[in-house]
């Protein structure tokens, strides 16, 4: 396979997200969900998030999404109390879809139109809390330099909350004849490439621009946070799946794999970070809520 280029991979994903964007909002979701976000209290996120994001605090503090495409999660942070909310995406299409739902939401989140590799200056260094959320990840071609660019966000003491999913799942093909085959290395260095737009279920069969998913190994993730001058402050994996439905299948399994995370590191810099608590031991025994955002594909 020929490799792109970092640059021509971040620019062809974000075309291919552009191409998308249309088929997520013809979705029978999306009348309910821009009815659902004139609500005050309106939130999609799932009882791990929201248990995580309460425990390391966010009422009264400035946060930024990451790849925040249609902007339904950025606006489910004011029901936790955020004082300000800014969603950043590259995609265009998907941010006029975020802008339509904060029209008809109380709240006044910003929406920035950017590669997270090319950040305005005015983002630098202004938040306590940055979050990236399920899917995310794998568009980035070198996630040490994209920890870098998201750890520049944060003011000195900041936390980066991330809830991804796990990436021993990009060893198995969940269409396969045989979904429990390994059918891919860890390791892998090559993207997969798609060429129909991106949808959460089931394919489009039209053609769209290619777009490069990049497998990244937790060692990836945690040396990439480390050099980028984050503190590891808590991680936990979990047995239930917060990605596409074909991936439900391995949920409840005799020989378990982890199916998906959670993250938060933390800048260093401040005498007096956020005082964010060893997180696990309350993670632990909190029931996990299966229902999701409500899908608008
Ligand atoms: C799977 S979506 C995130 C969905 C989100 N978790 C939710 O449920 O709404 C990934 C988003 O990342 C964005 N993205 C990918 N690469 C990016 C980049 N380099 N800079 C900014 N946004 C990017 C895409 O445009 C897309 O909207």
């Amino acid at each position: 396979m020929e490799m792109p280029t970092k640059e021509a991979a971040i620019a062809s994903n974000r075309e291919a997200w552009n191409d998308s964007a249309r088929h997520h909002k013809d979705s029978p979701d999306w009348p309910a969900l821009a009815d659902a976000v004139r609500q005050a209290n309106f939130s999609c996120l799932d009882e791990t998030l929201s248990g995580l994001l309460m425990q390391v605090g966010v009422a009264d503090k400035d946060l930024v999404q990451l790849g925040c495409n249609n902007g339904r999660e950025s606006l489910s942070l004011f029901a936790l109390g955020a004082r300000s909310v800014v969603g950043v995406d590259q995609s265009g299409a998907f941010l006029e879809q975020a802008r339509e739902l904060a029209s008809r939401s109380p709240h006044a989140p910003q929406f920035i139109e950017a590669d997270i590799h090319h950040l305005p200056a005015d983002l630098q260094g202004r938040f306590d809390v940055a979050l990236i959320t399920i899917g995310v990840l794998n568009w980035m071609p070198d996630i040490g330099a994209f920890l870098r660019h998201v750890a520049q966000t944060l003011k000195p003491g900041g936390a980066l909350v991330v809830y991804e999913t796990h990436p021993f799942l990009e060893m198995f093909d969940p269409e396969a004849a045989d979904p429990f085959r390994l059918s891919s290395s860890y390791f892998r260095s090559e993207p997969f490439v798609q060429h129909e737009p991106i949808v959460y279920e089931g394919k489009v069969e039209q053609p769209s621009a290619p777009s490069y998913w990049f497998v990244h190994t937790l060692g990836d993730l945690f040396s990439g946070a480390i050099a980028a001058g984050l503190q590891i402050s808590h991680f936990k994996e979990y047995a239930h799946s917060n990605r596409e439905e074909a991936y439900d299948r391995y949920q409840q399994q005799v020989a378990q794999l982890p199916l998906c995370f959670t993250w938060v590191v933390v800048k260093g810099g401040a005498e007096q970070g956020m005082p964010i608590r060893d997180l696990s031991d309350w993670l632990g025994d909190r029931a996990v809520r299966r229902d999701r955002c409500p899908r608008h594909e």
